[in-house]
């Protein structure tokens, strides 16, 4: 991936300059069509993959959001859908050459805390990565990180705290957890979720952690918020299935919205 290349590209098209990224999970990519700024979709960046999964559209949209210049993204790469782990990380290493000092990612994740309610947000205090492979595999950039980057406090201690006072303040109450990144594309078996549960997480999705890893190598401090849009394999009865996560997160918007732009217009970069 020559992701200068992208980054020129990018910058041409009028997008520069950025304090922070954010990139919409599934089904919470709505908030890139409500604010207003200069969009590129994914299609005019030669050379940028193209996302293939329901909920996901495909583009970026520059919007000034309090005092912040705050790049959108809409629509990520997944590494089940057949992308490679330098495709997956596109988002934090293009923002970090737009200037970006900060990345908030989202997701939509299934709960495996037993406190946990569908329509829940918690904000991720770490990760495990259970994915089998890390996106820093192969030649160091060292452009962007050292070969062997540090991943303690991966989860901006002081921005993970601004989250909750933004909660606070609007009424909106959050959990807190560790999100375990799978592989995907099934979704887990019950035995697993159990195992999971034993190992510490409290969130299981098929995201976010390539992208942690390659911000964090990149120095970007990161946050990070999911949408528990379901109760993981065996915690609920019920089959699993991408419908009821969009359901879920169609009826979060609301709060999800508010929490994520009271974020953006309040933090100092
Ligand atoms: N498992 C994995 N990924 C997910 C889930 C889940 O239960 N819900 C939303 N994304």
């Amino acid at each position: 991936m020559d992701y200068i290349n992208l980054a020129e590209q990018i910058k041409r098209k009028g997008i520069d300059n950025i304090d922070l990224a954010v990139v919409l999970g599934s089904g919470l990519g709505f908030l890139a069509d409500e604010v207003d700024g200069k969009t590129v979709t994914y299609g005019e960046i030669k050379g940028f993959p193209k996302p293939t999964v329901e909920g996901h559209s495909g583009k970026m949209v520059l919007s000034k959001i309090g005092e912040n210049n705050v790049l959108f993204f809409q629509g990520r790469f997944h590494y089940y859908e057949g992308y490679s782990m330098k495709e997956v990380v596109v988002f934090p290493r293009i923002a970090k050459l737009l200037g970006a000092k900060t990345y908030l990612v989202t997701n939509a994740a299934g709960g495996i805390n037993p406190d946990f309610t569908p329509g829940d947000l918690m904000v991720i205090k770490d990760h495990l990565n259970l994915m089998g492979t890390n996106p820093l595999i192969g030649k160091n950039y060292d452009i962007f990180g050292p070969r062997f980057p540090d991943m303690t406090d991966a989860y901006n201690p002081e921005l993970r705290k601004l989250m909750f006072e933004i909660g606070d303040k609007l009424g909106i109450d959050l959990q807190s957890g560790v999100y375990a990144a799978l592989t995907g594309p099934s979704y887990e078996t019950p035995s697993e979720i159990k195992m999971f549960r034993i190992l510490g997480a409290d969130a299981v999705g098929m995201s976010t952690v390539p992208e942690v890893i390659a911000a964090r190598h990149a120095g970007l401090n990161v946050a990070g918020v999911s949408c528990i849009t379901n109760l993981a394999a065996g915690v609920s009865p019920n089959p699993l299935s991408h419908k009821e996560v969009l359901e879920t997160t169609e009826k979060v918007k609301y709060h999800f919205g508010k929490l994520i732009t009271g974020f953006l217009e309040t933090v100092v970069i």
